[in-house]
């Protein structure tokens, strides 16, 4: 038997890469090929991209420049772009630098092993289509191993929203939910290989709304027969629209124990004008309403939200609006960026607010955010929380492992690996907390 090929993956961008580097590594696995941490001793590099701003995207060529001393020392090495830069950029990609031999879009995943095959034949190989079938479907598994005890989960893909800033619905294609008990059946597998936490994870996973055996499911249904299967015990989703906020998902947020009291609802500006330019379809009001009845349902939840600093027309006081909105929701985290323009999305054509402006916008902003995510920390020291612990950390015993909201937790605590633990909350540190077992 020849030895296994070794496979590299580099993975830039959101969760939903992950999760697609993982089952890509599954693919070529059934083609022979291992996993390597290592590039220098890869027959195939393949890096999965993400073209959200023009940084992400740009990150892509100088990585696969550095690739160049690696491809001239293995000339049988191959280099494979996936992922959204892939799917926007195409054929663009080989032109640009004629050392990679394969792009492959995120909804064509399933066709790697013979775009593999094409590449070791010294063809270049590129397939950007979508195709109609389940890609999911295709992908085969690794190895029955064990995992890690929190897992992420597809549950759908693509976006049918249009904001005027954003390129997902031009890399990711449309919405589309996977069938509810293929799902059901991918996270019974997941459990029984020692997970415990489940992420779902869609562009928009609130509009979930897959076939199920009795009619058509939504989130809320998914999270209600996800939490049936013994040994998950937490449940977690992301990314949510406010606009597919449902009044069943609220209600299960205080209902269903194994959901986690932690949501991600980005925002992304608190003024109307600029929800207004920016496509989002609500105003500031009705999302404020909205985080009022999440938190009716689920007092203790934790709020967090993305946002974009200088869209074209963001005044001085659309920008204040923004930060009163933070005011009033106090997130425990969020993210938040300058505006990028990006290629063929609506907003691209418009006059943008400058550069030093965008970067003090975004200075205040962050600065407010990180005392509101300071304030929700402290305000865990001296509680005890159920804590997942994940993996050891940097000294011998020590554990990090992860609060309900999604704080990384800090402890003592030999053996654990994979256990929810009663954790008091010992200290609060700039992007964690200290914790102690209670015995
Ligand atoms: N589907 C999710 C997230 C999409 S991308 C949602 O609707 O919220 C993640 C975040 O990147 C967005 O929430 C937004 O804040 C940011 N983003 C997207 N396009 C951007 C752009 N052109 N410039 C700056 N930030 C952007
Ligand atoms: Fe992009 Fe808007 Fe869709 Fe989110 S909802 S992926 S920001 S278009
Ligand atoms: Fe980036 Fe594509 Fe995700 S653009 S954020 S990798 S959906």
């Amino acid at each position: 038997m020849s030895a296994p090929k070794k496979l590299f993956v580099k993975t830039y961008g959101c969760q939903m890469n992950v999760y697609d580097s993982e089952r890509m590594a599954g693919a070529l696995g059934a083609a022979g090929y291992e996993e390597t941490q290592d590039q220098a001793e890869a027959d195939m590099i393949l890096l999965n991209t993400c073209h959200i701003r023009e940084k992400a995207a740009e990150k892509v060529y100088s990585e696969l420049g550095r690739l160049r001393p690696l491809k001239d020392a293995n000339p049988d090495l191959k280099i494979g772009v996936a992922g959204c830069v892939a799917q926007a950029e195409g054929e663009e990609i080989m032109r640009r630098q004629p050392l990679v031999d394969l792009v492959v879009g995120p909804q064509a995943y399933h066709r790697l092993p013979a775009m593999e095959a094409k590449v070791r034949n010294g063809e270049k190989a590129l397939d950007t289509d979508f195709p109609e079938e389940d890609k999911f479907d295709h992908l085969p598994r690794g190895p029955k191993m064990r995992r890690a005890p929190a897992a992420f989960l597809t549950v759908q893909e693509g976006c049918d929203k249009f904001c005027a800033f954003c390129v997902v619905p031009y890399t990711r294609g449309a919405e589309v939910s996977r069938p509810a008990e293929r799902l059901l059946a991918e996270a019974r597998d997941l459990v029984e290989r020692g997970v415990v936490e489940i992420t779902l994870l869609g562009q928009n996973v609130n509009a979930y709304h897959g076939d199920g055996p009795d009619g058509v499911w939504s989130l809320a249904r998914l999270v209600r027969e996800l939490a049936q299967i013994d040994g998950l015990e937490r449940i977690r989703y992301t990314t949510s629209h406010p606009n597919d906020m449902t009044d069943d998902l609220i209600a299960a947020h205080g209902e269903e124990a194994k959901l986690m009291p932690y949501l991600h609802l980005p925002v992304q500006a608190g003024s109307d004008a600029v929800l207004k330019g920016m496509n989002r379809k609500h105003t500031a009001e009705e999302y404020l309403r909205l985080i009022e009845r999440i938190r009716a349902a689920r007092p203790d939840i934790a709020m967090s939200g993305d946002f974009i600093v200088g869209f074209p027309g963001e005044s001085d006081a659309d920008f204040e609006a923004t930060l009163e909105l933070c005011r009033e929701v106090r997130y425990a985290s969020a993210f938040s960026f300058k505006y990028s323009p990006r290629p063929g999305t609506p907003a691209a054509g418009r006059d943008f607010v400058s550069d030093d402006v965008a970067s003090e916008r975004l200075a205040r902003l962050q600065a407010l955010l990180t005392e509101h995510q300071r304030d929700f920390q402290q305000a865990q020291v001296g509680r005890t929380l159920p804590v997942l612990i994940e993996k050891p950390g940097r000294e011998p015993g020590q554990m990090v492992g992860k609060s309900p909201y999604l704080h990384a937790v800090h402890l003592d605590a030999p053996d654990s690996i994979g256990r929810v633990l009663d954790v008091e909350i010992v200290a609060s540190n700039p992007n964690s907390l200290a914790g102690r077992l209670r015995s």
